[in-house]
């Protein structure tokens, strides 16, 4: 089978690739990848030189260049991880986000429709595509509730706002031409080479840097946590095991205040260095509140249990020390990321290609 897994170089798609390319030796998997700012191709170290795995630079948000890539690599299935993923930055500039969240998708999905044909009318050839998105796409819940697969979309970031309409036009692809897709939306993934502007990682490295550490406006806004790991197995999962033309929510049945995520992290990475809690727990600010910032998210993950089987492996309190762990043994990644040193040797690489 040939994989194409596009965003493979970012947060999610590099642990998906580290998961999944030894254990299906089988299957060809291509990381299809732009290279922006969040991709780092030190987390793909591991698989770079195996048999079944492949690297295109490729901009989905051009078609042309998505067009060569499906003429050269004709997938049997693609799971498309690549986006424009971070909230603030979408504040501060929309644009990039229309352009990669909602073309980029809109490019995979008339290059599947052009390889497999439109099923209702007879396919060229079997394929899948899985879209992996966000339960962003809701909006925000009150103190009560949950998302659930048949909640209304009601976005209120332009990330989001661009995530939604991605899952839109892969509805649309589904109903109209027939195309075998399924979607997962997922809650707030955190662990292993996430880029240090979310909240998770920015939090540990301002610790270990004794900056401070920004906590938008009250620090009462809600996440569903879940170790990014146990997302991977998610997707896998319902490639596997879900209905064609579903969807399934994904989520780590881990509410917490942004404040209790911060308290947590201060006491293991105080623990971990042996450091005074009190002296990370000092360095809490409030800073002024994100626009639009979204009170809850909560996911109700009954449907993907039940048909696919899935439940998240880790708790968060085994997995913010795996991941507090990680970024203690890993600080050149996380150097070189922030230096730009990273970024330079990756053009200096893959410039112009
Ligand atoms: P990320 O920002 O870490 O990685 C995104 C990757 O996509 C990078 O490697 C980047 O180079 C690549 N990319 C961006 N624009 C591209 C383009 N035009 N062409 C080709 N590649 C491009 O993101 P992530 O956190 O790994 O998220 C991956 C997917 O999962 C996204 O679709 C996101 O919406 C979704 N998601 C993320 C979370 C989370 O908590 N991080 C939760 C639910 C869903
Ligand atoms: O819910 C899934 C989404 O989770 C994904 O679709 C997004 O790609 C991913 O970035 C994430 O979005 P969030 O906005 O929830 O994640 P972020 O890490 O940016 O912020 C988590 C919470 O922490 C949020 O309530 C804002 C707050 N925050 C964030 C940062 C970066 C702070 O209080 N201070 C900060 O410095």
């Amino acid at each position: 089978m040939n994989v194409l897994v596009t965003g493979g170089a970012g947060f999610i798609g590099s642990n998906f690739l580290n998961l999944m390319v030894p254990r299906y030796p089988a299957h060809r998997f291509v990381c299809v990848d732009k290279l922006t700012y969040a991709a780092n191709l030190q987390s793909l170290e591991a698989v770079s030189g195996a048999a079944n795995y492949a690297l295109e630079r490729v901009d989905i948000a051009d078609w042309d260049a998505v067009d060569r890539l499906f003429a050269k690599e004709t997938p049997d299935l693609v799971i498309h991880f690549a986006a424009e993923s971070h909230v603030d930055r979408s504040i501060l500039g929309p644009r990039d986000f229309v352009k990669t969240n909602i073309e980029g998708t809109f490019n995979l999905l008339e290059a599947c429709r052009k390889a497999w044909g439109n099923t209702k009318e007879g396919a060229k050839k079997q394929g899948l595509f899985h879209h992996v998105s966000t339960d962003e796409v809701y909006g925000s819940l009150g103190d009560e509730g949950l998302f659930t697969e048949e909640t209304r979309y009601d976005p209120s970031s332009p990330y989001s706002a661009s995530k939604a309409s991605s899952d839109h036009l892969v509805r649309a692809y589904s109903r109209t031409y027939g195309m075998p897709v399924k979607i997962t939306n997922c809650s707030n993934n955190y662990g292993p080479r996430q880029f240090p502007e979310k909240l998770i990682p920015l939090m540990i490295q301002h610790m270990l840097e004794r900056k401070p550490l920004p906590i938008y406006g009250k620090g009462l806004n809600v996440r569903d946590w879940l170790y990014v790991d146990d997302h991977c197995e998610a997707i896998w999962a319902v490639i596997e095991r879900g209905v064609v033309g579903e969807t399934y929510n994904v989520g780590g049945n881990s509410e917490k205040k942004n404040i209790e995520v911060v308290d947590t992290l201060c006491a293991i990475v105080a623990q971990e260095t042996g450091t005074k809690v009190d002296e990370l727990l000092g360095l809490k600010t409030y800073v002024t509140d994100r626009p639009g910032h979204d009170l809850r998210y909560a996911i109700d993950a009954t449907k993907i249990r039940r048909e696919c089987g899935w439940t998240p492996k880790e708790t968060f309190e085994t997995g913010m020390r795996k991941t507090v762990r990680w970024y203690l043994d890993n600080r050149a990644w996380v150097e070189a990321v922030k230096s730009g040193e990273y970024r330079k040797w990756m053009d200096a690489n893959y410039g112009g290609r």
